[in-house]
């Protein structure tokens, strides 16, 4: 969807908004990601606040309300969700303001250091128990070889989404912002999800995977699970592809295909 200011949510919107921070001085639409329809840095009576939000009708707004179920349980490289409204239409996440730029998953750049600590915090983030969120079995139920599923499974609370735009960098610090897929599953799925992103910013596949490597969870996962995780990543990859071929999604599928051939041969 297109993305519009602050300014332009209905009144009734902006005062509960108000209701929450204070007076509202100013709004500033932020740059990166497409899904919501407002993601903006408010300044206010306050201090900042981010505030994202979609429509009530939008078929994303489970996804945002997901993502404000599972906020209380984030480790502390996530930003902390203030509240929550839904109303008139909309609904909208008021976040702690991350005032960073996006990672750059560039080979040798100083950020990847500093997102392979954000990913070793989360790792050992255990899935709520009492929260509705997605499960990896059933989100790679379509895509995973026959006989595999089953590897997928497991309690680790992955984030999912590693575009660079979702991870924040402030001073030495990486944020993960962006949890519209939190899942429950196998701890090596996030690594894995890391390693595509990494091929796309440029990393050779067998750097891309090394660095997948360095997290245990990846490292002592059998081979053949690996493998089956290449070929569920180059599955899901390709249907997003054909469904809409923006170059970015045909350039996804086929780094995910480079991967699959990869971790078939067992890197
Ligand atoms: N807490 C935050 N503080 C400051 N800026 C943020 C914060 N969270 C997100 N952003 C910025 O806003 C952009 C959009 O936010 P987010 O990624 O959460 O939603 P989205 O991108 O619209 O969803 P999607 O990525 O699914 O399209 C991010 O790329 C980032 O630049
Ligand atoms: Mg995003």
């Amino acid at each position: 969807m297109s993305r519009i200011d602050f300014d332009l949510l209905p009144p009734d919107v902006r005062q509960a908004v108000a209701n929450k921070t204070g007076a509202v001085h100013q709004a500033e639409t932020a740059a990166g990601g497409m899904n919501s329809g407002i993601a903006s840095v408010l300044s206010t009576e306050s201090g900042s606040v981010f505030v994202k939000g979609i429509p009530a009708d939008h078929p994303q707004v489970a996804a945002q309300r997901r993502e404000a179920a599972v906020a209380p349980h984030l480790p502390a490289s996530c930003p902390r969700l203030y509240w929550h409204l839904e109303l008139d239409g909309w609904s909208i996440l008021g976040y702690e303001v991350v005032d960073g730029r996006h990672a750059d998953y560039a080979p040798g750049s100083p950020d990847l250091p500093l997102v392979e600590a954000a990913l070793t915090e989360l790792q050992g983030v255990s899935a709520p128990a009492d929260v509705e969120i997605k499960d990896a079995v059933d989100r790679w139920a379509d895509y995973a070889p026959a006989g595999t599923l089953q590897h997928f499974d497991g309690d680790a609370l992955l984030h999912t989404d590693y575009a660079p735009d979702n991870v924040l960098i402030v001073g030495d610090r990486a944020r993960l912002v962006d949890w519209a897929w939190p899942t429950r599953g196998a701890a090596w799925i996030d690594p894995g999800a890391l390693a595509l992103r990494l091929m796309d910013a440029g990393h050779p596949v067998e750097a891309a995977v090394g660095f997948a490597s360095r997290f245990p969870s990846w490292r002592n996962a059998d081979p053949d699970v690996l493998a089956a995780f290449g070929a569920a990543t180059a599955a899901l990859w390709r249907e997003i592809a054909v469904e809409d071929g923006t170059p970015w999604k045909l350039r996804m599928a086929d780094r995910a295909t480079t991967l699959e051939r990869a971790l078939h041969t067992g890197l």
